[in-house]
């Protein structure tokens, strides 16, 4: 059994080899290999997308009939994909409807919701307070899935462990009708950040 940090390089190395942008993509396949959040055809969005593996992962697996919508604070560093729009902004002040036309640009009136978002969003990490930063990013992202994502649509989310954890993943059971905890191999054995992968969106059955 190979240990975490020589697990770290291989994936490091892996990514290299594999023309992804970031290491990341290895979590995003693990949880799509182990939760098929994503199909041919959806349209998503990814929340935090730079440098943009996510970006890359997600087009190959929506294929050409789909479509990815991405926003960060920072550029991304990869090459443009057909199917793949990138804006440069912070998720507490962006409309939605922004978002939802870039996924649509065939509607002229107000276009549908996503099928899916998926966020790797991550504060800038200081080692103080990291977790609260990070559970205030994903209960944004909470606040505007109403108007971004479908009803029984799906979600991931990253989130670093800690106290007010617990009373995130309520929330979450809340507002969907099935939530899982997902810790990829590829993250670092350092990290307390995890995924929380959650289906069947406004299908509590709370
Ligand atoms: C770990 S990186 C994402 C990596 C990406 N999934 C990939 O595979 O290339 C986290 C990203 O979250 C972004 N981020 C943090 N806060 C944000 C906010 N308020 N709005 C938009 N993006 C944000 C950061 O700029 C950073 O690029």
């Amino acid at each position: 059994m190979p240990r975490k940090r020589e697990l770290h390089d291989r994936f490091f190395k892996q990514a290299k080899t594999e023309g992804y942008a970031a290491r990341s993509a290895f979590k995003l396949k693990e949880i799509q290999e182990r939760h098929r959040l994503i199909k041919r055809g959806d349209r998503v969005l990814d929340l935090g997308c730079a440098p943009g593996s996510w970006l890359q992962v997600c087009t190959e697996l929506v294929g050409s009939e789909g479509r990815v919508v991405g926003i960060d604070l920072l550029r991304t560093r990869v090459p443009p994909m057909t199917n793949v729009n990138v804006i440069e902004g912070d998720i507490y002040a962006t409309d939605p409807i922004t978002l939802r036309n870039l996924a649509y640009p065939e509607f002229s009136g107000e276009p549908p919701q996503f099928d899916v978002v998926i966020s790797d969003m991550a504060p800038n990490t200081s080692g103080h307070g990291d977790h609260f930063l990070s559970v205030r990013l994903c209960r944004r992202i909470l606040e505007l899935l109403p108007s971004l994502l479908r009803s029984s649509g799906v979600t991931t989310m990253k989130v670093f462990e800690g106290e007010e954890f617990p009373d995130f993943v309520k929330e979450c059971r809340a507002a969907f009708g099935s939530v899982w905890i997902f810790k990829p191999k590829a993250s670092r054995d350092v990290s307390r950040e995890t995924y929380i992968v959650a289906k069947g969106y406004g299908r509590s059955r709370r």
